[in-house]
């Protein structure tokens, strides 16, 4: 952090003496008006539920212009990501901070291959939850217990803990997603298999039984590693923020991304692809295109509780350039499979086109998210609606194991405890039960 050489002032109306408060540059983006020692010199917190103005930390990671629409990831743009690299370079690059050489790439796509098995003892476990139950559900469940099955890799503040819990969540979370859905259906489970690369594998581990094998095509293979770069980070988010905050206690680090996954389930945030595809649905089962209006007017109506899924994003207030790869990766797909008529893409571009011209949402500036076009993708490779915030999950456990060792290792870093505004009863006494009213 580079201390700037403006300073704030903070001064009050009460007559109480005014402090000045240090400033840091950060490459880009904002400064930050630093205000840790705001309590000490005032006996005043701050107040912003929601983060809104807050900067939880200083961080080299992901950084996002939300205004321009950009993302960046280590300074590389995601587009020249999503163009140039595999899903596995951009682990490399998000966990170590740079790209890999061609040397490097291998030795890393062998140690992720190497380490896709889980523990036979897990099938036990998952046996345990209802066939019909979220994967999300058995996902969070079965990412916590995995601390229960690699006790040497627990202890958060050894580097070497750190790396092999790393490797193993990263190559271990697709044969847990595919677990659960084949759990879900009722089908046998499909061992990894080393010769395929990363996302090859998990199309196999989904979509292959004993009986039949199944032959990766390279079209779905690229979207769905695509879909994995986008996804697999976004800064200081609510689950990669959750992830943080649960980590700063010194847990171990398969329960602080436990905690990551059960934050992304909620539909405001990574839910909002799996709640857009069945708006999309319901939109088509009131009658398609033609209701479109009914559908958007409902949107507007604050009464109706309906939001537009797939719309809004607290950062960008721009199109989300996500988005845009999205709806490149899903002209692809659906032309590969045959499906350029598919009605739900048709009701999603018209949607889209509709809501970018209306002045509900230009004024507001809510623009698509990468989850308007991803659901459709996914649910084109033949990935079930109810698998799309896992797929999600398995993205972002990079992201939230980058941003959780970058954690650990800055030498400011405390357990994160958040202060509070109390406005509720001052102190008063116990009456017995008879004397209540
Ligand atoms: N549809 C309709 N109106 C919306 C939408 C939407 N999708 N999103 C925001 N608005 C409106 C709000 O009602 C509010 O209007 P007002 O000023 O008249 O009260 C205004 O736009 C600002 O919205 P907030 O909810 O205050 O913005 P916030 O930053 O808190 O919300 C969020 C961001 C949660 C993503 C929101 O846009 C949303 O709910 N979108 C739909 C869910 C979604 O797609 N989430 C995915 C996020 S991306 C991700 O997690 C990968």
């Amino acid at each position: 952090m580079t201390p700037s050489d403006v300073k704030a002032t903070l001064s009050f109306s009460d007559g109480s003496p005014s402090i000045e408060l240090p400033i840091y540059k950060g490459t880009i983006g904002p400064d930050v008006i630093d205000i840790r020692k705001l309590y000490a010199q005032t006996g005043k917190f701050t107040y912003d539920p929601g983060f809104l103005s807050t900067a939880s930390c200083n961080s080299s990671i992901t950084y996002i212009d939300g205004d321009k629409g950009e993302l960046l990831y280590r300074g590389y743009p995601i587009e020249q990501l999503a163009e140039h690299c595999d899903f596995l370079e951009t682990c490399y690059l998000l966990l170590y901070g740079e790209l890999p050489n061609a040397a490097q790439k291998k030795e890393f796509d062998a140690r992720v291959t190497h380490h896709t098995m889980v523990n036979e003892q897990m099938q036990f476990f998952l046996r345990g939850f209802r066939r019909d139950a979220h994967p999300m559900a058995v996902l969070t469940g079965l990412v916590g217990g995995m601390s229960a099955f690699y006790h040497d890799s627990t202890d958060i503040n050894n580097p070497q803990h750190r790396e092999i819990s790393a490797i193993r969540l990263i190559a271990k979370m697709p044969t847990l997603v595919a677990m659960a859905y084949k759990y879900s259906v009722g089908q046998p489970y499909i061992y990894p298999k080393n010769s395929l690369s990363y996302t090859a594998n998990f199309l196999r581990m989904m979509f292959a039984t004993p009986c039949e094998e199944y032959e990766p095509n390279d079209v779905l293979v690229r979207a769905l590693d695509r879909i994995f770069i986008l996804h697999a980070d976004h800064e200081q988010n609510a689950s990669t923020s959750t992830v943080r905050l649960c980590g700063s206690s010194g847990t171990n680090p398969f329960a602080a991304i436990a905690a990551g996954v059960a934050c992304l389930w909620g539909p405001a945030h990574g839910g909002a692809n799996e709640a857009c595809l069945n708006m999309l649905e319901e939109i088509q089962r009131m009658g398609g295109v033609a209701k479109i209006g009914e559908f958007i007017a409902k949107v507007k109506d604050k009464n109706s509780g309906v939001r537009l899924m797939g719309f809004g994003h607290r950062v960008y207030k721009n199109y989300d350039p996500r988005a845009k790869l999205m709806r490149e990766t899903c002209h692809e797909v659906l032309g590969e499979l045959g499906l350029g008529n598919d009605p739900l893409f048709k009701l999603a571009m018209e949607l889209e086109k509709i809501a970018l011209e209306d002045e509900y949402f230009v004024a507001r500036k809510l623009y698509p998210n990468v989850d308007f076009y991803s659901g459709i993708v996914q649910r084109a490779i033949g990935i079930p609606v109810s698998l799309f915030t896992a797929i999600f999950a398995l993205a972002r456990t990079v992201g939230w194991i980058a941003q959780l060792n970058e954690m650990i290792g800055d030498p400011e870093y405390k357990i994160g405890r958040p202060r509070q505004l109390f406005v509720g009863s001052p102190k008063r006494d116990v009456k017995p039960l008879a004397q209540r009213g």
